[in-house]
């Protein structure tokens, strides 16, 4: 799969997304190191800590499922400029894959490539507790 058909993919989830609150969808496709795909949309809630986006849910559906490493997401949505993943995702993913490929995409389908150790410099990950 290329970079540019998992971010495809991540599109297509822009539809499952539940954000009546926010009105921001947000697609993810998460691919495994043994090639698997794990989407996922942010799912929000009328107490809106509760809220999850879309990089979490494909990474705890992954998890969930038994899948520990993981090579390249996509994130998506409908503005202007990227969609970059927040805080809380790119700690969340850190956790699993911090040598994560992260592609990011803008309404127009353009998108750029980082490192998740880029966007997450210096990250506090499972070694840190040694
Ligand atoms: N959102 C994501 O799904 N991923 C991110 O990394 C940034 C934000 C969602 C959360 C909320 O449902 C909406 O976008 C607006 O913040």
């Amino acid at each position: 799969m290329t970079d540019k058909d998992l971010v495809e993919l991540a599109f297509t989830m822009l539809d499952k997304a539940y954000m009546p609150y926010s009105h921001f969808p947000v697609g993810a496709a998460l691919e495994g190191e043994d090639g698997s795909i794990h989407t996922g949309c942010n799912v929000e809630n009328a107490a809106y800590g509760s809220c999850i986006c879309a990089e979490r849910t494909a990474l705890v559906k992954a998890v969930s499922e038994g899948y520990r490493s993981f090579k390249r997401i996509a994130v998506v949505g409908n503005s202007a400029d990227y969609c970059w993943p927040c805080g809380s995702c790119r700690q969340m993913l850190y956790e699993f894959a911090p040598d994560l490929e992260v592609l990011v995409a803008n309404k127009d389908h353009d998108f750029v490539k980082y490192t998740l150790r880029q966007l997450l410099p210096h990250g506090f990950g499972p070694s840190s507790l040694d």
